[in-house]
């Protein structure tokens, strides 16, 4: 007989993996005196915490999907979720299947690199990817497959209400603007879409994986940083130290 509280324990569990939430277990005592992290965010702001929460949830709940099958880890998200500037990738590679965040493989220290050149960091900018499994072989994601992460990735944005949207490289592009759109004519140009209910200022780039294979083409991505830095003191966007 399957007992109540064992099926709560592992739902308990189930949910504190999910929220990337690691339950470390020692015999210190509580301090019940501790501050709560959470102590000075305003309703909304945990409200925004707590829904995406269950984005997070609903996200792996997903049925009959390859890249959930063979994934390690849902990779959901990394930095601030109360930035304004929201950055949008392809999707999971073996180092972020392996960590569950997104960005944190060659890849990813480009990214940082290129961001620290524009005064940013992951404090100041939020960070996901098009389909939040790893694509096995690090393939592309399918159409098939991006329809299907297409509402997860609207309701993250809508959720997050970015000023500023980068979407890095052609799957990014291609899901959120549109197909007929190649990323060397795309890049570098401010496009007015609605996403959802939000209406951020949206800008394409290249991808850092790309610009390791074709480092010639650093020159254009910076160029589209710039732009971004000159948007953020258009738009008056504060960053948090
Ligand atoms: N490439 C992406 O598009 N996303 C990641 O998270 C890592 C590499």
């Amino acid at each position: 007989m399957i007992r109540k509280s064992n099926v709560r324990n592992n739902r308990t569990k189930l949910y504190h993996k999910l929220i990337n939430n690691k339950l470390v277990y020692n015999n210190k005592s509580l301090n019940r005196y501790k501050k709560d992290i959470n102590q000075n965010l305003t309703n909304k702001s945990k409200e925004k915490l707590s829904k995406l929460a269950d984005l997070k949830i609903s996200i792996n709940s997903i049925r009959n999907c390859e890249l959930k099958k063979n994934a390690t880890n849902l990779v959901f998200s990394d930095g601030n979720p109360y930035a304004q500037i929201m950055i949008i990738g392809e999707g999971p590679g073996a180092n972020e299947d392996k960590e569950g965040k997104p960005f944190v493989g060659r890849a990813g220290k480009l990214l940082d690199k290129m961001l620290e050149a524009i005064k940013l960091d992951r404090k100041n900018v939020y960070i996901s990817n098009v389909v939040n499994f790893r694509p096995p072989m690090n393939r592309k994601p399918t159409d098939v497959e991006i329809k299907r992460y297409l509402p997860f990735l609207v309701k993250h944005i809508e959720l997050i209400k970015p000023k500023i949207l980068l979407l890095l490289g052609s799957t990014a592009l291609n899901a959120l603007i549109g197909d007929e759109v190649v990323i060397s004519k795309a890049r570098g140009k401010w496009v007015n879409k609605k996403i959802g209910n939000v209406k951020p200022e949206i800008i394409a780039s290249f991808h850092p994986a790309f610009l390791m294979r074709q480092p010639d083409q650093k020159k254009y991505a910076w160029e589209d940083l710039k732009m971004i830095r000159k948007k953020m003191s258009e738009l008056k966007i504060k960053l948090n130290d």
